[in-house]
Order: C-alpha cells, then structure tokens, then sequence
C-alpha cells in the first residue's frame, strides 16, 4: 500500500500533536510494510506569519497532490483583530473547500478508561458511541452574502443549502448507519428556520432509499439536552455545518477531553483529517497536550485512505490499553487518582506506539504460524 500524505501542523499544539500522529502512521507503514510519504506545508497562522497568507499557494497544490491531508490545529490570538477571511482559521476553511469533502465524520465514543474524566455519571456515559456527520461545506461558513458594516454597525451572514447539497451528506450518513446501529438522527430548526424545513424534507426523502435505519428528527436546542441525558440513545447523528460544529463539542464532555476526538471529512478529491480541538495556544509547548485525538486521526486516515481497516483497529486499541493502563495526559487526568500516571505528549504517543508494534507483532506472528 502506497499513500502520499500531506501534513498541516499550523498552529500553537497542532505541531506537537501531528509529530506523534505521523509516528503512528510511520510504525504501521513499517511494520506492514507499505509506503507511506509525509509533504509538510504551511497553514493558519504561521503561514501568515512567514508568508502573508493562511492558505499558501504552495500548500494547496501540494495537498491537492496528495492521497490525504492531516492537518493539527490553525488559530493564534496574535490575530484575533483581523476580520475572518484575514484570520489563520480562513486558511482552514479555505482548504476544506478546495479539497471538497462535504461529510465530515466526528465519532464521539466513551472510553471506559476514562468514565472518570467526564464530568457526566458513568452511567450515563456507558457504551455511547455517536458519530456525528456534519455537513461542512454549506451553511453559515459558506452562504453569501456575507458583511460586516461598519458604518451602520450592521452584520450579515447567510445560512444557505440546496436540495443537493443535504442529499449527498445524508446519504453518507445512511450508509454509515447501515453498517453500525441502523439509525440517523437528523438535526435542524425546522420550527423556525426554512433552510431547516428543506433541510428536513430531503433527509426524510432520502430515507426513502435506506429501509432498515430509522430515522428520527430532533430541533437542535433539544438535541443539545438529549446528548447530555441520554447519549446512549444516538448512532449516526446527521447535521448542517454551524449545528455540528457546536453539537461535536459539546459531545467531547462525553468522552472526557476535546483532546481525545479525531475527525475525517470524505466525499472530496482528497480526504481532509483533522482532530476536533484547536490549537490550544496556553498550552503549547508545554508537552501538555494530549495527542490522542491526533492519534486516532491517523487511525480514521487508515480507514478512509488506505483502506486498512484491520491497522485503524490496532491503532484504537492500542490507544484503549494505554489508557486503561492509567497514562494519562493532563485534561484526562482526573485529580489524584491511584493507579494513574501522568504523561506528558510525548510519552503518551511513544506508549501508544509500544503498544502498537506490540500487538502488529503478535498478528505477523499469528500469521507466520
Ligand atoms: C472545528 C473548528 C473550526 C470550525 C474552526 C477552527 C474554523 O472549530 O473544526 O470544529 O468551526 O469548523
Ligand atoms: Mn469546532
């Protein structure tokens, strides 16, 4: 197996972070044998900073070259008075749209290892297993017209999706639910909001094609309470762009740490993988952050990419017994509690590591038998 893979670091933890995903992916190109090359680029801030822009030329014709695109984090309050299209978070969503994965895939999973670390009973958290499909390349981020006035002191931006637009990412969502717990929960305001209303009638029109998942629609201020009672209840959750965005985070208390969620947007030229957190700017540097999040990104490029299912496993479980072994980055950390070791980033991605090889090394061995 061949894969060429661009890497955006960016910005404040996103390097940090990225250095131990790209271990990962170098262990399992090693011990599988297969071929996996690294084009690093600019992006965000740090690409304004040595280029003048969040997005370089040279980045996007090199990601566009590339099977996959992971990506850290971009954002740097250095450039928080700069309007959004100047900002390092432009070059973010510029290059999603250039790269044109409209589904991004966000599975918020609860860990038993870490039923501590949510602020949610354990109870409540048990067995949940949600993976969000948020629409990305429509909405709010997108739909024009799109101002700020200052002389007025007016604003607009426009939520806006067309009919094809909602089929093609909730078709994504219906297949994933065929192949998990058969059900779709679409989330909209379709009590006020027309954008919703189509929004919703093209979901259920799509459901047509897909008989065995249900599907159900939930208004989005509900759906917000619903994941914090009942998470349990939710398989696939489908939404628009602004509605996922904030759902994804807010499921992140689910597994205990934003710092543990990976992402994959799929349906473009190439595949764009992300972790959910930012750049965390406070921490950077610090080896605080947890590269768990970025880890699992590179299992989800394995699964998206490469097509190497059984390695994307290997890497989620490997990252399973680390924690269950009680390693624990400091947003895991849950106080002093007896049987855990703090670790910081880059002891946590050479643990994942050992683990990996370990268990890679026992499936060749099988093999060999
Ligand atoms: C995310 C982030 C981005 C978004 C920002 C950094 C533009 O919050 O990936 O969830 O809003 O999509
Ligand atoms: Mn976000």
């Amino acid at each position: 197996m061949r894969l060429k893979i661009a890497v955006l670091a960016g910005d404040g933890i996103g390097p940090e972070v990225t250095h131990q995903a790209t271990n990962i992916l170098r262990a399992v190109a090693e011990l599988g044998g297969h071929e996996f090359t690294f084009v690093e680029g600019l992006i965000g801030g740090t690409a304004i900073t040595k280029t003048g822009s969040p997005l370089p030329t040279a980045t996007l014709d090199a990601a566009l070259e590339c099977d996959a695109v992971l990506l850290g984090a971009v954002g740097d309050n250095k450039f928080n008075a700069l309007p959004p299209d100047k900002r390092p978070e432009a070059g973010l969503l510029q290059i999603r749209q250039a790269l044109g994965g409209f589904a991004n895939l966000r599975p918020s999973i609860a860990y038993t290892a870490l039923s501590e670390s949510s602020p949610l009973r354990p109870e409540v958290t048990k067995d949940v297993d949600i993976l969000f499909v948020r629409e990305l390349l429509g909405g709010l981020y997108f739909g024009a017209p799109r101002w700020w006035d200052r002389e007025s002191n007016e604003a607009i931006n426009t939520m806006r999706y067309t009919r094809d637009e909602i089929v093609r990412v909730a078709r994504v969502a219906f297949e994933l639910a065929s192949n998990r717990r058969q059900k779709v929960t679409s989330v909209d305001k379709a009590n006020v909001l027309e954008v919703s209303q189509l929004w919703r009638a093209t979901v259920t029109e799509v459901a047509k094609d897909y008989p065995s998942v249900t599907l159900e629609h939930q208004l989005v201020d509900s759906m917000a309470m619903h994941i914090m009672n009942i998470p349990r209840n939710f398989d696939v959750v489908l939404t628009e762009n602004l509605f996922g965005d904030i759902l994804s985070d807010e499921a992140g208390v689910i597994t205990g740490s934003l710092g543990m969620l990976p992402s994959a947007t799929i349906g473009g030229a190439v595949n764009l993988y992300e972790p959910v957190h930012g750049s965390a700017p406070d921490i950077a540097g610090t080896g605080k952050a947890n590269p768990l999040g970025a880890i699992l990104t590179a299992a989800m490029v394995l699964r998206h990419s490469a097509n190497l299912e059984q390695d994307a496993k290997a890497v989620e479980a490997a990252v399973n017994k680390v924690l269950n072994a009680g390693y624990r980055t400091a947003d895991i950390a849950r106080g002093q509690q007896p049987g855990q070791t703090p670790v910081s980033t880059q002891e946590m991605g050479k643990l994942v590591h050992q683990a990996l090889a370990e268990s890679i090394d026992r499936r060749q061995a099988m093999h060999a038998v």
